[in-house]
């Protein structure tokens, strides 16, 4: 008799919650880089719930996750309703305890040709989804797990938190405010065991980056960058960057001098397609 079991889906568990029954809710789930986790996390003994926008498509990715053996829930939201985000995180934790919590939703922008500035409307919502609402759910999860013994939370940064990006200064700013909002959270509840990651890919190959027109250097698919993230949400990694060379070229904007980084960051063309 054979068993079929993929090792490199298990070893990227946390040990403590490989008991039957983990419960992971993943925000972003009905597409790109939450659709990956999604499919990468579903086996027998394991409960997703799973939240977008777009019911079709969460149905869509329910019903993959079930055929590995997940049993799943599914909730169209917008997160740019931060309070009836936060009741529903309040409710499906209510109902059984979450054990990972996966803030991947994010929206990407650039600045409109012939525009100065991109739209302040759209700095309003890219602000409440990027940061707002992840950083609220970030903090009821935390004081939630701490006090039963432990979790892990993580949220989906960019490596565009890292540099001053003139053409996407809301999508730079709000991943950067989420990148140090996610270390501080590390910092303040690993004594508590509740482990908080902080995840910043460069390209991957979902939607968001099929709109960038363009090169996309070093792209990673979906389905890599998922094993790389549930690994790091595994280990307990406060930090986890992908691929390595963007750690090497935060370093070395680092060394150059701001005026200058800003003049070469200023001549980048950069132009997107409108979203479907
Ligand atoms: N792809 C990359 O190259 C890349 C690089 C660095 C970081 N990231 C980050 O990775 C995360 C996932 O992005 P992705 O590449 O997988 O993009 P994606 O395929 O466009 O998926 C984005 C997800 O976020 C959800 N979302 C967007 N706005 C929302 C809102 N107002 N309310 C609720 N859900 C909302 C979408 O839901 P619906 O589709 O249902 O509307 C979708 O599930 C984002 O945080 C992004 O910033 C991506």
């Amino acid at each position: 008799m054979t068993f079929n079991v993929d090792i490199s889906r298990m070893a990227t568990f946390p040990l403590s919650r490989r008991g039957p029954q983990s419960r992971i809710l993943i925000t972003g789930a009905s597409s790109g880089i939450g659709e990956a986790l999604a499919l990468h996390y579903a086996r027998a003994g394991t409960h997703l719930v799973l939240w977008g926008r777009n019911q079709e498509r969460l149905d869509k990715v329910a019903a993959q996750a079930q055929r590995h053996g997940a049993t799943t829930e599914t909730l169209a939201l917008d997160l740019c309703d931060t309070d009836a985000a936060l009741v529903a995180l309040r409710k499906a934790d209510d109902v059984s305890p979450i054990d990972i919590l996966v803030l991947g939703a994010g929206l990407g922008d650039i600045r409109p040709e012939n525009e100065l500035t991109e739209l302040p409307e759209q700095v309003k919502t890219i602000s409440l989804v990027n940061f707002t609402t992840p950083v609220t759910l970030a903090t009821e999860m935390a004081r939630r797990m701490a006090p039963r013994g432990g979790g892990n939370i993580a949220l989906i940064g960019s490596v565009a938190a890292f540099h001053d990006l003139p053409v996407a200064t809301a999508y730079s700013g709000s991943k950067a405010g989420l990148a140090r909002f996610s270390t501080a959270l590390h910092a303040a509840m690993t004594p508590h065991n509740v482990h908080v990651t902080l995840v910043s890919p460069g390209y991957v190959d979902t939607p968001m980056s099929q709109r960038l027109e363009g090169a996309r250097p070093l792209l990673v698919s979906s389905t890599k960058a998922a094993r790389l993230i549930a690994r790091a949400i595994g280990q307990g990694r406060a930090h986890l960057l992908f691929p390595w060379p963007f750690a090497l070229a935060r370093l070395l904007e680092m060394l150059v001098p701001r005026p200058i980084v800003h003049r070469l960051l200023r001549s980048a063309e950069v132009r997107q397609r409108a979203a479907n």
